[in-house]
Parts: C-alpha cells; sequence; structure tokens
C-alpha cells in the first residue's frame, strides 16, 4: 500500500537549543550535531548518570510491548510523542534499540497500521522521511499534532480514517507526559482517548517517576529546567489513576511497576528498580 506520509507537505524547522526529542535520541546513541544537546546531556549525567541506561530501558519495553499487541492481533499502533526514527537522522541506537514501531508491526502483520504523533516540527519531518523510505506494505503516518488538544487529536485521528474504531487499537504513551507540566492536561488527554477507543483496546504507559531516587531526579528536573526543559516525573498513584477502570493486559487491575521489570523478556528485567527510573501500566479497555 502507497504511504500517506509521501503526499504530506514538510513542516517549517525551528531552531531549539535542546528539545526532549533530541536529548532523548542522543540517550539511544545518535550523535547530536546540535552543541546545545551535548551540554545538556553532559549535565544530566553529571547529576544522573544512570539516565542513558533508563531511556535505553524505556525503549527495550517499547519494542517489546508493541511486538506483544501486534502478537495478541491489534493491527492498529497508535503512537503518542513518538520522538526521532531509531536509524534515522537523529538516531543511531544499537541493533536491539533500532527499530521503529512499525518495523516491529509489521514483521507479524504486513497491512498494520501505525500512525505517529508528536508535536515537535522536525521529529515530525524526521519520521516522515523515514517512513516513506522504510514502511513498506505497512500503513505508517506521521501527524503533527499537541496531544493535549484532544479535540485536534481526535479530529486528525478520524481524518482519512487514520485510526478507525472498527478495531481496537493500541496506544503507545511512552515517555511523553513527563514532558507535560499540567495534571489535568495529561488526565484529559487519557481520558478521552480511553472514551473514543472501542473496546478490546489498549493502552501502554511510561512515566519517569522520582519515587525511586529522588534526590537524583530532583536534581535531573533542575538540569532540564536550566535548559529551558519543563520535566515532570510524578508517583506511581498517578500513573495507576490514568489506566481509570480498564483491566491490566494480563488481567486484574492494572499493575503499574518499574519500567524493566514489566516484561520477562526485558534485558534488564532482573536490574534494581532505581535503573528504570520509571514505571510501566499496560491496560485494556473491557467491552461494555
Ligand atoms: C523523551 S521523547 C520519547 C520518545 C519515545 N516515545 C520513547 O519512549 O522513546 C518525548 C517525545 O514526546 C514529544 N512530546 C512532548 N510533549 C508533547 C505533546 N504535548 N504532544 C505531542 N508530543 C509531545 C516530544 O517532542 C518528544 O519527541
Amino acid at each position: 500500500m502507497s504511504l500517506a506520509d509521501e503526499r504530506l507537505p514538510m513542516t517549517e524547522r525551528v531552531p531549539l537549543q535542546t528539545s526532549s526529542s533530541r536529548l532523548s535520541a542522543v540517550w539511544l546513541g545518535a550523535r547530536s550535531a546540535h552543541e546545545g544537546d551535548q551540554d545538556v546531556a553532559r549535565a544530566v549525567r553529571n547529576v544522573f548518570p544512570r539516565q542513558p541506561a533508563a531511556a535505553r530501558i524505556n525503549r527495550e519495553h517499547h519494542l517489546l510491548i508493541t511486538d506483544v499487541f501486534a502478537q495478541r492481533g491489534i493491527t492498529q499502533i497508535l503512537d503518542l510523542g513518538c520522538g526521532y526514527p531509531a536509524n534515522g537522522q537523529h538516531g543511531a541506537a544499537g541493533p536491539l534499540l533500532s527499530q521503529n514501531t512499525h518495523e516491529v508491526v509489521q514483521r507479524r502483520w504486513h497491512a498494520a497500521s501505525v500512525t505517529y504523533v508528536d508535536n515537535d516540527p522536525d521529529v515530525v519531518n524526521a519520521r516522515r522521511t523515514e517512513v516513506a523510505a522504510t514502511a513498506g506494505q505497512t500503513r505508517a503516518r506521521t501527524l503533527l499534532a499537541d496531544i493535549t488538544d484532544t479535540v485536534d487529536l481526535l479530529d486528525q485521528l478520524t481524518r482519512d480514517a487514520a485510526v478507525t474504531r472498527d478495531r481496537p487499537v493500541a496506544v503507545l504513551a511512552h515517555d511523553v507526559f513527563p514532558w507535560i507540566s499540567d495534571d489535568d492536561a495529561v488526565r484529559r488527554c487519557v481520558d478521552s482517548l480511553r472514551e473514543w477507543l472501542p473496546p478490546g483496546s489498549a493502552l501502554s504507559v511510561t512515566h519517569a517517576t522520582a519515587d525511586m531516587t529522588p534526590t537524583w531526579i530532583q536534581r535531573l528536573t533542575g538540569v532540564y529546567a536550566e535548559a529551558g526543559l519543563s520535566f515532570h516525573p510524578r508517583g506511581r498513584g498517578f500513573t495507576t489513576d490514568l489506566f481509570g477502570d480498564w483491566e491490566d493486559l494480563y488481567g486484574g487491575p492494572v499493575r503499574v511497576i518499574p519500567t524493566a521489570r514489566h516484561q520477562p523478556g526485558h534485558h534488564e528485567s532482573k536490574a534494581p528498580d532505581f535503573h528504570s527510573a520509571g514505571y510501566a501500566g499496560v491496560a485494556i479497555k473491557p467491552s461494555a
């Protein structure tokens, strides 16, 4: 199937000192050409040396859980705050992490549909370029949207049937909410998606937390603030509440646990909890 991305206009580039998306690519091994990124990355490593490892734990979980959804027959994926492509201009991760969401799904479902969403125009440009080059038969597209503007988000999702409600959708919200300062905006975003999604849909969230290492994460938050980045680690209760009355992927109440421990196949599943510096939870929308 041909890709809608190829026909979409490139968006205007906005110069930034650094950004959560570019730093995220740096943690995964990219060599950023932006001096600002390297400066901030150095300052972050000084106060929280485990940050690159925590980002890799999060990314491996992203790939593992995407494959779990594909194995369960979910063929529509919505990747919120998708960040740069893994092997594009800003990404050069090791072999394990150098896969994109659509490549993972495509291994099981050639005609699956993946919708990437980000509010960083440079990420969207990079994704559209990457998708045009590699998506093969998978229907992959990239939307420029602020996920806290839920009216616009749902409008863009329904336009051209990018995502349809006739079958379950898996929503990946991995390490995106910590970059949104307004707790209520995060809750509203998730509430409207939970309501809009059809039964059988899945919601996967990872969220940075200070619960395991409060002092380090407080310093980390300070470094980000100096770099102009608004970073909001949150407690387990906040992330748990995002799932509302949905059930855990494996049944029962939703388990929100350190990210590396969520999937037994994770390379770091036996690592101490503070290595994750974040929580993961995955839930399924019950039938009415
Ligand atoms: C740290 S990166 C996470 C990338 C990827 N999800 C992962 O887990 O590896 C956070 C991404 O969320 C995006 N983002 C932050 N706030 C957003 C918002 N309000 N709407 C859409 N995307 C947002 C950033 O541009 C960035 O690409």
